[in-house]
């Protein structure tokens, strides 16, 4: 299966920021737990992340010009107010699961809103690094 997997700003700076929000692992490792799974399901991944919005939202087009087949977004800071990246996604019909490593709900109260959730397909919070390897074992589950 073709997976994109997108990561937004400050996510580079995994095992860096707020290592008692975040954790201590890296973004390298997360992209290796990744790869690893994906090796083993046979599954294509294209891992990618930035910090610019307009990155984020040329990776999700292209994700319909190539024919992705499902996406797998932490949006960042961008969950709570980018109306841009929210019109990206719900403009492609393929499963899209919005990931948080924290649980946004426990933290401060502008993180409990994410415009972006409702053009995704579900949403995982909380369950740090694990829950990207949720997100694709959902997205195997639901093709076939
Ligand atoms: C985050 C939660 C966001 O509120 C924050 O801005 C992030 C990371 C998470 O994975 O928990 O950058 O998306």
């Amino acid at each position: 299966m073709k997976i994109l997997i997108l990561n937004g700003p400050n996510l580079n700076f995994l095992g860096i920021r707020e290592k008692g929000i975040y954790g201590t692992q890296n973004y390298e490792s997360l992209t290796t737990l990744l790869q690893q799974k994906a090796q083993k399901e046979g599954h294509h991944l294209d891992i990618f992340q930035s910090n610019h919005e307009g990155a984020l939202i040329d990776k999700i087009q292209e994700a319909y010009h190539n024919n992705t087949e499902g996406i797998i977004i932490n949006p960042g800071a961008f969950t709570h107010y980018s109306y841009a990246l929210r019109d990206a996604l719900a403009s492609i019909e393929i499963p899209k699961i919005e990931v948080h490593i924290s649980n946004v709900h426990k933290r401060e109260e502008f993180r409990h809103t994410s415009v972006t959730a409702p053009v995704c397909t579900g949403q995982i919070v909380g369950l740090g690094l694990h829950g990207y390897l949720l997100a694709m074992d959902y997205l195997t589950a639901a093709r076939n």
